[in-house]
């Protein structure tokens, strides 16, 4: 009988680094209560390694290199950067339901080359279900529900797919670790495995990952910094679009957004974003105004609502949905410093529209304005557009992309937009749009209520 020797190590699930004793703190990240024990056998450390051979750099590049795979979804090749880059990891986080396994069989197909898809959450039937209510018929398509990695490496040496699905990361594991599939140290193992394997083989390797309630892809930190690729899919069960923004890019710029809609038949592409997040938009009620936001190098723009009422209790609320609260604060300390409108005894509430979050400093003079629109109760203007950056003098402060921006409310038909007199240039004044340049939150007001 061969006896496997076992030794325990602790594992810590901030930053993936092991410890031979246990900690109350990680001596490596410094958090608090990570450290667990896991086993590691003897086995293992006992695998033979074969040095690999160090090559010149004209061997590396070969007339294939760098090239993308389309993945049949303009939206998610956006984020990419430009499709699937062969050999890359890529890890695709969201909260359960938003759509993660739907994409991942959305691009299973789209690629129209040999994909793998191992579906160790669900049975292969199930997803072939799947397949039949997005009206796919992927032909090149394998399934298989394994979720013991040492079967799901010899499932991808016996396909040779192009592209590996792993739904999800969680529930694989590797049998040799003495510890239960979705703990630190078998997605750690786990990750490993799938990079070694996705560098070697140069094949793209798509690990969906569970997240945690914080919003973080459960598991260590270490499997984010492994990949090569980081998305997050966002959205929310009462609306219908859903978001694909990149973290982390090693090939491509990070802050990209795709725009899709979940429909009875999958996942739809939203072309132009700003028509869905104005179609139910409200005009001349007092509190709302227009900002062009910019996600990544998108411009879409979305509607700020805000309620200023009497409070009712002592402490007055306020409450904001996909903006920042403390920046909400001070701008409501702007308005009550420089403007001179009484807010101490005024509940706010402010929301952009559509379930949009945005944390771009340029939404400011839109979300003042909306607050003092509602304060006063004075309409502002349904073809008006609104941004700049506004500090604790009251001052308007230049942005970024200011063109971009303006150029989408040009399009969709908006007529003024109050801008920063700093970010003025000659290609901004070319667009076709009736521009206010204002250097303080007074001069806006001017505009908008006078
Ligand atoms: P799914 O891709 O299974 O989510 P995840 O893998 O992130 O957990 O999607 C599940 C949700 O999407 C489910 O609530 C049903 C809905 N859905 C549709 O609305 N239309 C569709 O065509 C499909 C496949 C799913
Ligand atoms: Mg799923």
């Amino acid at each position: 009988m061969v006896r496997i020797k076992t030794k325990i190590a602790f594992l810590c699930s901030a930053c993936g680094d092991d410890f031979p004793k246990w900690n109350g703190q990680c001596p490596s990240c410094k958090e608090w209560g990570t450290l667990s024990e896991f086993k590691v056998s003897a086995k293992k450390n006992g695998r033979n390694h074969e040095p690999r051979e160090s090559k010149s750099l004209s061997d590396v590049l070969t007339a294939d290199s760098g090239k993308r795979i389309p993945t049949g979804l303009k939206e998610a090749d956006r984020v990419l950067g430009g499709g699937l880059l062969s050999g890359s990891l890529i890890l695709l986080g969201g909260s359960p339901g938003v759509g993660k396994s739907t994409l991942a069989l959305h691009i299973c197909t789209g690629i129209k080359r040999k994909a793998l898809y191992i579906s160790a959450e669900e049975s292969e039937e199930q997803v072939a279900l799947r397949a039949r209510r997005l009206n796919i018929k992927p032909d090149q398509l394998y399934l298989s529900s394994e979720n013991e990695l040492d079967g799901i490496i010899s499932h991808i040496e016996r396909i040779k797919p192009e592209l590996v699905i792993i739904d999800s990361v969680q529930t694989v594991m590797n049998s040799s670790l003495d510890s239960l599939p979705g703990s630190p140290s078998q997605i750690r193992d786990c990750g490993q495995r799938f990079l070694e394997v996705s560098k070697q083989k140069n094949i793209t390797i798509l690990i969906v990952g569970h997240v945690t309630k914080d919003g973080s892809i459960a598991g260590p930190k270490m499997l984010e910094h492994m990949v090569d690729t980081v998305l997050y899919m966002e959205g929310d069960d009462r609306y219908d679009h859903r978001i694909l923004r990149s973290a982390k890019n090693r090939f491509g710029a990070t802050h990209e957004v795709g725009i899709f809609i979940m429909d009875e038949d999958g996942l739809r592409e939203v072309a132009n974003p700003s028509e869905m997040f104005l179609a139910e938009r409200s005009v001349n009620i007092p509190g709302t105004s227009i900002y062009p936001s910019l996600e990544g190098t998108r411009p879409i723009l979305v509607e700020v609502q805000a309620l200023v009422s009497n409070a009712n209790f002592g402490t007055p609320q306020r409450n904001v949905n996909g903006f920042d609260y403390k920046r909400l604060g001070m701008l409501i300390a702007v308005l009550e410093k420089r403007m001179g409108l009484a807010m101490g005894t005024k509940d706010v509430f402010v929301n952009l529209v559509g379930g949009l979050r945005v944390d771009d400093p340029a939404a400011d003079l839109s979300i003042i304005c909306s607050a003092a629109s509602s304060t006063m109760d004075k309409p502002i203007g349904e073809d008006v557009v609104l941004l700049g950056e506004v500090g604790l003098a009251g001052e308007v402060r230049s942005i970024n992309r200011l063109e971009q921006r303006l150029q989408e409310a040009a399009t969709l038909g908006f007529k003024r937009a109050i801008v920063p007199s700093a970010s003025v240039n000659d290609r901004v004044k070319k667009i076709k749009i009736d521009l206010h340049p204002v250097k303080t939150v007074k001069d806006a007001f001017k505009v908008l209520f006078n």
